[in-house]
């Protein structure tokens, strides 16, 4: 029976809610834990698809998971199996950051083509030419990708381009080589530093993480730990848009600010009231906003890719027109077709989605293609007049936790049906 949700828009946002975990600093964070023999205690769970796949992962490897509400334990000293099947690597991209680890502590290992949302090609040659530089032998066939480890070492890696992942996988595979690697042309996001700073609790010795080089000190074992994974800044973006778009008065718990400048500092040049105190954001919207005339995904610390969606949605109901450039993935606008059965006036050209704003939406019936995709129509929805149903929402469960009861939260009418 395929779940919907259903909305009942036009509500205005009142209240205040707790923003979840970070999944794309806990996916990294979880690979990690193979890099020990022991026990570790990651705080701050949510439960959401991409997690529990990668649970599943784990557990083939010979792990033993629990959770309960906010944390998950891993025990990984019987972790013994360095082969992952298609059948588990097709349902999250981050199972690609398991290479690292199991290269590290089998010295080799067999991992399937990962999966992940169609947002476009996402090659993995920046992971695997790192891996390459560091000494292993990579044969890819058949879908799999086999790695060979005896001839390890560290190494001074520039990379192509600053991947998210290609930067975890490498900082993953290095904690365990001798010597000292340095990676240049490093990702910045907070998930880096999160996952630096999670190793560095495990025993490891890592440094540079949010700038644009790392330098990575091997160590000959690591041990289990206690971690508090930080929040969502994705998750925490979508709400400030919500209120944004719905008006209202918005309060988000356990927010970090300065992991979300850029969107705040977009914000604050309309006619949104935004307060930060400590780890919480309180934002206040009581009209229909002016445009923002121009919004690039860029690597952080600029606009991200992952909240391009959720802004789209916003500026559909602006005043005047807004472009949006999205450079990082080649297929991200799938929320376009599906906002304009709503009413939205967008134009797009190849990268570039032109909006020209309107004062109403529609509540339709609308699919979401990816992740990021739904959570926009869900936006669209809570503004939209009318009633909305969203389809396809396995793609927003794969990184927002029971999504209607949080929005209830806050006084909209949505359910899933
Ligand atoms: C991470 O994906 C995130 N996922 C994505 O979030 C996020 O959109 C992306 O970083 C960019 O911020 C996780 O952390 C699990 P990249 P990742 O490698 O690591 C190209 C979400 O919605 N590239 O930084 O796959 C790639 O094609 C998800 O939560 C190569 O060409 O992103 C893309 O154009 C979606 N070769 C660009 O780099 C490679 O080897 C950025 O990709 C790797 C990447």
């Amino acid at each position: 029976m395929e779940n919907k949700l259903l909305i009942n828009g036009g509500r205005k946002l009142f209240g205040e809610v707790r923003v979840d975990g970070s999944k794309n600093s806990f996916l990294p964070i979880m690979a990690g834990c193979l890099l020990a023999e022991d026990d570790f205690c990651l705080n701050n769970f949510t439960h959401i698809e991409d997690l529990k796949a990668m649970t599943e992962i784990l557990e083939v490897l010979g792990c033993k998971i629990n959770c309960d509400k906010a944390s998950l334990y891993i025990d990984t000293k019987h972790s013994n199996n360095a082969k992952i099947t298609h059948e588990l690597t097709q349902k999250v991209r981050a199972s690609i950051f398991l290479l690292g680890p199991l290269l590290a502590k089998f010295r080799s290992c067999v991992v399937a083509y990962p999966g992940g949302c169609n947002i476009g090609a996402r090659p993995i040659d920046i992971h695997l030419k790192g891996l390459r530089s560091l000494g292993a032998k990579i044969i890819e066939k058949h879908g799999y990708i086999y790695c060979f480890g005896e001839n390890l070492h560290s190494a001074e890696i520039v990379l192509d381009f600053p991947s998210v992942g290609a930067t975890e996988s490498l900082m993953l595979c290095a904690t365990l080589i001798e010597g000292e690697t340095i990676l240049k042309n490093v990702a910045r996001e907070p998930e880096i530093e999160d996952l630096q700073n999670f190793i560095n609790t495990m025993g490891g010795d890592i440094r540079g993480a949010g700038c644009d080089q790392i330098v990575i000190r091997g160590v000959k074992k690591l041990h289990g730990c206690t971690y508090d994974v930080m929040s969502d800044r994705i998750i925490a973006g979508t709400y400030l848009l919500a209120g944004a778009m719905c008006g209202g008065d918005v309060l988000l718990d356990g927010a970090i600010a300065e992991h979300n400048e850029c969107l705040l500092a977009l914000l604050n040049q309309t006619a949104c009231q935004i307060d930060v105190l400590g780890d919480k954001i309180r934002l206040r919207a009581d009209k229909r906003l002016s445009s923002i005339s121009e919004i690039k995904t860029m690597p952080y610390p600029f606009f991200p890719t992952d909240l391009q969606a959720q802004m789209m949605a916003l500026q559909t109901v602006c005043e005047g027109a807004s472009v949006i450039y999205e450079t990082m993935f080649e297929n991200r606008f799938g929320q376009v077709m599906e906002l304009k059965k709503m009413g939205a006036d967008i134009v797009v050209k190849g990268q570039t989605a032109l909006i020209k704003g309107v004062k109403t939406l529609y509540g339709a019936d609308v699919f979401a293609t990816d992740l990021r995709a739904g959570a926009s129509l869900v936006l669209a929805g809570l503004k939209a007049e009318g009633y909305t149903t969203v389809h396809n929402i396995e793609f927003i469960d794969r990184g927002y936790e029971k999504i209607e009861e949080k929005y209830s939260l806050l006084g909209a009418d949505i359910k899933r049906i």
